[in-house]
């Protein structure tokens, strides 16, 4: 299982060739990312642009490859940062997070959230 990690391989294909390397034959794999909703949108992280998991599962070697996307997941995120940004806290923890989530708000919509699983053959 990978959680929201994927992306900072680089480039992110080297990680799943070593998921396979280490799954036993058979072994399943599930994967949650962010995807770019257009690839030449330039306000998409760099890292995220690098993602793209139905075709580097394939490339890895993967079988039974499937990526679905999750907008409820994405829409928990939406509120997560809502929330935040709305906060009243003067704690440098909370701050930092605030700014964290005016990024992400403001280019909210030119990602997609993923869920991918594949079997090791
Ligand atoms: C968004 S967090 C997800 C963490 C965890 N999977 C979770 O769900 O709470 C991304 C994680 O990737 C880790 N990370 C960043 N660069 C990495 C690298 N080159 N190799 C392995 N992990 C890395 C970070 O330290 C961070 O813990």
């Amino acid at each position: 299982m990978c959680v929201d990690a994927v992306q900072f391989a680089e480039p992110p294909l080297a990680a799943l060739t070593e998921f396979r390397r280490v799954l036993t034959p058979g072994g399943r794999l599930a994967l949650t990312c962010w995807e770019a909703v257009d690839p030449a949108d330039d306000r998409v992280p760099v890292r995220i642009q690098a993602v793209d998991l139905r075709r580097d599962l394939a490339r890895a070697g993967f079988t039974d490859v499937e990526v679905h996307e999750r907008p409820v997941w994405r829409q928990a995120e939406r509120d997560l940062w809502e929330q935040a940004v709305a906060a009243i806290d003067p704690d440098p923890a909370v701050l930092s997070l605030q700014e964290e989530g005016r990024r992400s708000l403001d280019t909210f919509d030119s990602l997609r959230r993923v869920f991918a699983t594949a079997t090791a053959p």
